[in-house]
C-alpha cells in the first residue's frame, strides 16, 4: 500500500495540479490613480489595495497628492493625451462622461451583472456610473459634504453654542476669538473655499435654490440677493479664519480641530477619516453637525473608480476584480468606516459604523425624499470641470480681496454663464 502511495503520490499531484490550473486567476497588475494621501484617505486606500492584492494581482500606486484632486485630475490628463493611460482613476460626477466622450473608458456591464450592481445601487448613483447606458465606473462611498466638526472643548472654554444657522454662527466664532482661539480651521485653496461656499448656499437658500443656481445655472439664481447674502456669509466666515490660512492642506485644518486650537471645520465627512485615524471619538472628542441651516438637506459627493481600456489579458482580470471587490460588502464597510463616508452599496448594515455616519445615512435616504439632496459642486457633482472652474475662480477670488458681495453674485453669473 504504502508503494503504491510512494509512486502514485507525484502522478496524483500533477493531475491536480493540471485540474486546477485553468482556473487559478491571471495575475494581473492595476495602476490606480488616485489623491488619497492624507493619513485617512491612506488608511482607507489600503483596504483596497490588500483585497486586490489577495485576489493574487499587483497594485501600482498613482497617487497625487492633493485635497479635491485638481492635481490629479491634471496628471491623469496627460497620460492619456500621451496614450498612456491607468487602469483605473478617481473620476467623478459629470467628468465621468467627459472620459466617455474620449472613448476612453471600458464596458463594466458583464461584472455588474455577475454582481447584481443593478439592483444594489441607488438610481442616483448608478446613472453617475454608466456612459450611454453602459457601467463604466464603481463608486466606493457617498460622501456628505455639508458638515461641520466641532471641538467641544473649544466651545466650553469660550462660553459658545455650537451653531445651528449663520447667526448664531456669528456669534459663537466671535466668543472663540476672544478666547484667544481660532473660531474657524480653513485651508485657502480653491476647493477648500468652495466646498465652505457651497454649504453657505444650501444654508442660506435651501436646497430649491442650490439646485437653481449650481446644477440649472439659472442666471436669476446666480446673480441674486440670496447670493449676494451668501458671499457675505463667506465674508464673515474668511474672518474667522486664521493668518496662516491660505495654501494651507484641508488635513491639516482638520488637526486644528483635532487639538483644540481651533473651533470649527467646514468640510465633507472625510474630514472624519483624520478623527478617525487619531483616535478620536465622535460626540466626545469631537462633534458631526451639518453646517449652519442646512439640517436635513445632503450635499453629495460620490467617489468612484472610472476604469480605462487595457490590452493586456491579464490587467484586464485584474482590473475586472477590482471592479467587482470595490462593490462587495467587505470592501464597502472597511473601506467607509476608515474613509468616513458611508457605502454606497444598499443594504449594508450600518451596525458598526458610528453616529456621525448613522445620521449620514438616514438624512442621504429622508432629503431623498423631501428634495433636499443635491449634488456637490465643489466636489465634481453638479457640472462639468469647466463650469466648476468658473465657479472656484470667483469664490477664490472674493475670499482672497475684498471685493463687495454685490459684485463678487454679478461676477458669479458672468464667469458661469461665459464657462457654458
Ligand atoms: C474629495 C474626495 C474625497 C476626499 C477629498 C479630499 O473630492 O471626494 O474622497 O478625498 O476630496 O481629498
Amino acid at each position: 500500500m504504502k508503494k503504491i502511495w510512494g509512486t502514485a503520490k507525484p502522478t496524483l499531484l500533477i493531475t491536480l495540479l493540471l485540474l486546477v490550473a485553468p482556473l487559478r486567476v491571471v495575475a494581473g497588475e492595476v495602476e490606480v490613480l488616485h489623491w488619497w494621501t492624507s493619513g485617512g484617505e491612506a488608511k482607507s486606500v489600503a483596504v483596497l489595495k490588500q483585497l486586490l492584492e489577495k485576489a493574487g494581482h499587483k497594485w501600482k500606486d498613482m497617487a497625487v497628492a492633493g485635497g479635491g484632486g485638481e492635481s490629479a485630475m491634471t496628471v491623469l490628463k496627460s497620460r492619456v493625451v500621451s496614450g498612456d493611460a491607468p487602469t483605473a482613476a478617481q473620476i467623478k460626477g459629470p467628468t465621468i462622461q467627459e472620459w466617455g466622450d474620449e472613448g476612453a473608458l471600458t464596458n463594466l456591464d458583464a461584472v455588474a451583472k455577475a454582481g447584481n450592481w443593478e439592483n444594489l445601487l441607488p438610481k442616483v448613483v448608478s446613472d453617475v456610473m454608466k456612459y450611454n447606458g453602459h457601467y463604466v465606473a464603481v463608486p466606493v462611498n457617498v460622501h456628505r459634504v455639508n458638515w461641520m466638526w466641532a471641538n467641544p472643548a473649544v466651545f466650553k472654554k469660550a462660553g459658545a453654542k455650537i451653531p445651528t444657522n449663520w447667526q448664531e454662527f456669528a456669534i459663537a466664532a466671535e466668543k472663540i476669538k476672544q478666547a484667544g482661539l481660532i473660531p474657524v480651521a480653513h485651508g485657502g485653496q480653491p476647493w477648500q473655499d468652495a466646498t465652505t461656499f457651497e454649504s453657505i448656499v444650501l444654508g442660506i437658500g435651501g436646497a430649491d435654490f442650490y439646485r437653481k443656481a449650481f446644477v440649472d445655472l439659472d442666471s436669476k439664481a446666480l446673480n441674486s440677493p440670496t447670493m449676494v447674502q451668501s458671499f457675505e456669509v463667506l465674508r464673515t466666515v474668511q474672518q474667522y479664519t486664521d493668518k496662516d490660512a491660505p495654501g494651507r492642506d484641508w488635513n491639516l485644518a482638520t488637526a486644528m480641530v483635532i487639538k483644540g486650537e481651533a473651533g470649527m471645520q467646514f468640510m465633507g465627512d472625510w474630514a472624519k477619516g483624520e478623527f478617525t485615524a487619531a483616535g478620536k471619538k465622535p460626540g466626545k472628542d469631537y462633534i458631526c453637525m451639518p453646517a449652519p441651516g442646512t439640517a436635513g438637506a445632503f450635499t453629495f459627493n460620490i467617489d468612484s473608480f472610472a476604469m480605462f481600456k487595457v490590452k493586456d489579458k491579464s490587467a484586464k482580470v485584474a482590473q475586472n476584480d477590482l471592479a467587482r471587490i470595490i462593490m462587495e460588502p467587505e470592501f464597502q464597510e472597511v473601506f467607509n468606516l476608515n474613509k468616513g463616508s458611508i457605502p454606497a452599496r444598499l443594504g449594508m448594515s450600518m451596525a458598526k459604523f458610528d453616529d456621525c455616519a448613522k445620521e449620514s445615512s438616514a438624512d442621504f435616504v429622508s432629503s431623498s425624499k423631501t428634495g433636499q439632496l443635491v449634488p456637490s459642486m465643489a466636489h465634481g457633482m453638479s457640472t462639468f470641470s469647466s463650469i466648476q472652474g468658473a465657479i472656484y475662480d470667483t469664490v477664490t477670488a472674493f475670499f482672497n480681496s475684498d471685493m463687495s458681495a454685490k459684485d463678487a453674485a454679478a461676477k458669479l453669473d458672468k464667469a458661469v454663464q461665459g464657462a457654458k
